[in-house]
């Protein structure tokens, strides 16, 4: 079954949590994480909240890069990594294919940097509406992070 809706912006999006149901080569991840009964987050520096994720670099595999920017955007080592599913946004100019995952995160180390963002934060829960929470990401406020979240609890927590 695959989801369709519109993010933040309008632009279209399809999330299915079949393999990789758009693209075998996706360029792009995100990875929600868990810790200790949390949720870990990065402070992006102007979008605000959000999981940790990015782009895949050449040579690399998708699973490889959510590792990297999880390590990269908040210190964390990943214990478990499970694929939950992949979504396309469709925008005005590009169409970009994001793989979605669930990490259990073994430990955090504190660095001296986090690249582009400004740390990790845990939190215990992420409230409900954040249409119009201006603390959060706008790729937290369309279906991916509400659907993500239901399929993870049915099958995670
Ligand atoms: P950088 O991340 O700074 O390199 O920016 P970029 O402009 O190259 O953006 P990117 O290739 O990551 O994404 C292109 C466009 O896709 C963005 O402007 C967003 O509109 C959209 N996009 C990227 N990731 C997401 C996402 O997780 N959810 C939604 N809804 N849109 C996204």
């Amino acid at each position: 079954m695959t989801h369709t809706f519109l993010d933040y912006y309008g632009n279209e999006v399809s999330l299915s949590f079949r393999r990789e149901p758009f693209s075998d080569q996706p360029w792009h991840v995100l990875v929600l994480c868990r810790y200790k009964d949390q949720w870990l987050l990065t402070k992006h520096p102007r979008r605000g909240l959000e999981f940790p994720g990015g782009k895949v670099e050449k040579g690399e595999v998708p699973e490889g890069a959510a590792i990297r920017e999880v390590w990269e955007e908040t210190g964390a080592r990943i214990n478990i990594l499970h694929y939950l599913g992949q979504y396309e946004v469709r925008g005005r100019s590009d169409t970009i294919v994001k793989n979605v995952y669930f990490a259990d995160i073994a430990y955090l180390q504190t660095k001296n940097g986090y690249m582009e963002t400004k740390g990790p934060l845990l939190l215990e829960t992420i409230p409900e509406a954040l249409e119009k929470n201006r603390n959060f990401s706008f790729i937290m406020k369309d279906n991916v992070w509400k659907l993500a979240k239901e399929y993870v609890d049915a099958h995670f927590l």
